[in-house]
C-alpha cells in the first residue's frame, strides 16, 4: 500500500526507514527523499511510526491497510 501517493512511497519504505532510525514524520519524509506535496500522508506515516513503537522487539508489524 502506498503511504504517500504523491511520491510513490510505500508503507514498507516507511517501515524500512523507521527501522533504520527515523522517528518522526519529518525524518521519514527526508529519508525517503520526499519533497513537499499535498501532505495527506503525514497521518499515515505517523501511524506507521506509532505501530513500530508499540511493537514488541522482533514482532512483525501488520501490513493490513489501516
Ligand atoms: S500523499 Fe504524501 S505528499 Fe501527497
Amino acid at each position: 500500500m502506498y503511504a504517500c501517493v504523491c511520491h510513490a512511497v510505500t508503507d514498507e519504505d516507511v517501515r524500512d526507514h523507521v527501522e533504520a532510525g527515523a522517528c518522526s514524520a519529518k525524518e521519514v519524509r527526508a529519508a525517503c527523499g520526499m519533497r513537499p506535496g499535498c501532505g495527506s500522508c503525514v497521518n499515515r506515516i505517523r501511524a506507521l511510526i506509532e505501530q513500530h513503537a508499540a511493537a514488541e522487539p522482533g514482532e512483525a508489524i501488520a501490513t493490513a491497510a489501516a
